[in-house]
């Protein structure tokens, strides 16, 4: 199995979705690396807000126009990669950071396509589980998160303490719930079925389609 040909098969497979005129969010990851110029190879006339610096920067480089998030209520497509792709579309992101604004762009599109290759689909999530914590009053939130740990990696560009929850997932509603329960807990990184629409999942030379909710 050719895991980089899985990614760059999605990503190709997703960049056919989009179409002139639509707004788009742009997820952040090895697999998006490859949307990025199969996106500029179509030349389209579209209008992107990115997930990250990186995304953007590398986005930018290709002549796609990204433009700021703040001041976009609606976008007609995300697409972005995933850590596990669970039988029942909750999904586990923020291997790269990026879970907070990955959700927040996600939860505006109209439809979510999540690219992966095979090695990300599971039976059950698994942690580690991203987090992005405040740092004002970190140590409590930490103690009261039990077991989490810090990654060493900067702040997000929100100003917020990368970490990761490695106790045990069970059900991911429940835990998702008690995460977003928590003061000091900024965002997590499961994602709902419910926010997403299909995920393209990149099999040998083939591009497997799992549909879930629409929202
Ligand atoms: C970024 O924070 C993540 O959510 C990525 O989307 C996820 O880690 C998938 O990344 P790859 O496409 O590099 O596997």
């Amino acid at each position: 199995m050719d895991v980089v040909k899985e990614k760059q098969a999605a990503a190709e497979a997703a960049a056919l979705l989009v179409e002139d005129g639509m707004r788009l969010g742009l997820g952040t990851g090895s697999t998006v690396a490859f949307l990025l110029p199969a996106l500029a190879r179509r030349h389209l006339d579209i209008r992107c807000v990115a997930t990250s610096v990186r995304t953007e920067e590398a986005a930018r480089d290709l002549g796609i126009a990204v433009g700021p998030f703040s001041d976009v209520d609606r976008l007609d497509l995300a697409i972005d990669g995933a850590d596990q792709v669970a039988p029942d579309g909750w999904l586990v992101k923020g291997g790269g950071a990026a879970h907070t604004r990955e959700k927040l762009v996600a939860i505006t599109a109209e439809r979510f396509v999540v690219i992966a290759d095979s090695t990300k689909l599971v039976d059950r999530l698994h942690g580690p589980i991203p987090l992005e914590l405040l740092e004002f009053g970190l140590a409590s939130t930490l103690r009261r998160l039990g077991t989490v740990t810090r990654r060493a990696v900067p702040l997000s560009p929100d100003g917020g303490v990368i970490a990761d929850y490695t106790g045990p997932v069970g059900d991911p509603a429940t835990l998702a719930a008690l995460l977003e329960g928590t003061p000091g807990v900024v965002g997590h990184g499961l994602f709902p079925p419910g926010m997403v629409s299909t995920v393209l999942v990149g099999r040998g030379r083939e591009v497997e389609t799992l549909r879930f909710a629409v929202h």
